[in-house]
């Protein structure tokens, strides 16, 4: 059956790929935001902690579940499940899946297109075509439209390639300059005035924030959201790992990298806003909260370029290029979900499956676009704070206590016969089983 179906051709294609998939604009624009809004240092232990503990074997649940079935996430847990109505459950649970993928892309590809949007600003500024430039980098109903639309088209068009071809590919390309460019800039940002007042509150903790429970609901929906859990992308991405991989060490370099590229854009983004502020730029309100959290990084970055002078917009331009290229390699990744699902169910032609569901996400996306106060923050908490992490426990349900543990065993000694001695098997069952269900219900029935 893998034969037939796509497949990662090698080791490093597939952690660039999923790490790909993760990095993304939950790393670079939600991560530091809410770690700004949210205490600061405070919010990066608790996510830190969250990321470990709960989000890596979360992930491991999703990546070993489609390696075994090599299919899409319902019928994934359709198959393991130990009885037709467990089964019918599962399906429900990728379905599920498959709706809240297609939400988060539809508010993700708004935000995606305005890292576009400063991008040909740039372009075009060095080119002397400034009007244009400010009408791309200004929030209006008309841009927001046509740079979403433009997103889509872009993340469709790699997906109707296939998973080698077009998914691999440009994930092996561009990552490692997004990382070059992210360590440039926050080297760069910390010699300048102001920058270590956003230091500060970015590494000294006050713990009493670190326990309040809406801080820890956020947190954790930030590391599901980064890590792209719940909603069967990794799920599926795990279904196009060849059976020779160590998915333990392939979990954990996914997780490591994706959580390094996060805390690594707190060190950009809180100093740049301090450094914003010291030259005068306002980003809090009489009150002390910070102005628009959703585009604060549209203000302090630019603002950081002008710092630099001419070469600042040409370093503009590079990295909002790099921006839009990491939004669109989690954004194939979301769209690959109910892709899948439909090529798979319907033995449809993934072209023509591929752009029915585009035009799908695309009319929602605009629907948030033409109700922006209202429907933006609604989904994006939907579906991240709730969503993820909820479906998130459902893999986990299935993984610890409804697979058969002969079957997870023998999944694990694919080319790893010494498994069942593995520190891995040892800890990893028992811990899905018991202590990351109770630790989401724990956080849930905290916050309410
Ligand atoms: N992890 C991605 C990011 O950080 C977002 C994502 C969520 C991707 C869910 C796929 C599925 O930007």
């Amino acid at each position: 059956m893998a034969g037939s179906r796509g497949q990662f051709s090698s080791r490093i294609g597939f952690i660039l790929a999923a790490a790909g998939s993760a990095v993304g604009l939950g790393n670079i624009w939600g991560f530091p935001t809410q770690a700004a809004s949210n205490g600061g240092a405070a919010f990066l232990f608790v996510y830190l902690i969250l990321a470990f503990t709960l989000a890596y074997p979360a992930l491991m649940a999703e990546l070993i579940i489609g390696r075994h079935a090599h299919a899409n996430a319902a019928t994934a847990l359709r198959q393991i499940s130990p009885s037709s109505l467990w089964g019918k459950i599962g399906s429900g649970v990728g379905v599920a899946g498959m709706v809240v993928a297609s939400l988060i892309l539809s508010f993700y590809a708004i935000v995606a297109g305005w890292m576009i949007g400063f991008f040909v600003a740039a372009l075009l500024k060095l080119l002397g075509l400034n009007d244009v430039a400010i009408w791309l980098e200004s929030f209006s109903t008309a841009r927001n439209l046509g740079l979403m639309t433009l997103f889509m088209g872009l993340t469709a068009g790699i997906i109707t390639q296939g998973v080698h071809g077009g998914i691999e590919k440009w994930s092996e390309r561009l990552m490692p300059m997004l990382l070059a460019c992210l360590v440039g800039l926050a080297v760069y940002v910390l010699t300048l005035p102001g920058a270590s007042e956003g230091l500060k509150i970015y590494l000294l903790p006050d713990f009493n924030k670190a326990i309040e429970p809406d801080l820890i609901l956020k947190a954790l929906g930030a590391a599901f959201f980064s890590l792209s859990l719940g909603v069967g992308t990794m799920l599926i991405y795990g279904s196009y790992i060849s059976d020779e991989e160590h998915l333990p060490s392939l979990g954990g370099w996914v997780t490591v990298t994706d959580v390094s590229i996060a805390v690594l854009a707190g060190f950009l983004v809180l100093p740049s806003m301090y450094v914003a502020l010291h030259n005068g730029i306002e980003i809090f309100d009489a009150s002390g909260n910070l102005l628009s959290e959703d585009t604060l990084i549209f203000t302090v970055l630019p603002a950081l370029f002008d710092t630099i002078g001419s070469a600042g917009v040409v370093l503009a331009g590079f990295f909002f290029f790099l921006m839009s290229i990491a939004a669109l390699t989690s954004s194939i990744s979301m769209l690959e979900v109910p892709v899948a699902y439909f090529v798979e169910r319907d033995a449809g032609s993934r072209p023509s499956v591929t752009w029915v569901t585009t035009a799908i996400i695309t009319l929602i996306s605009a629907t948030i676009i033409l109700n922006f106060e209202t429907l933006f923050g609604l989904v994006i908490t939907l579906t991240t704070r709730y969503g993820q992490p909820l479906l998130g426990f459902m893999f986990c349900i299935y993984a610890g206590w409804l697979w058969n543990r002969d079957t997870l065993l023998t999944e694990l000694k694919k080319n790893n016969p010494g498994a069942a001695d593995g520190l891995f098997w040892r800890i990893w069952p028992t811990y899905v089983k018991v202590v990351c269900p109770l630790i989401i219900l724990g956080i849930f029935y905290q916050s309410i």
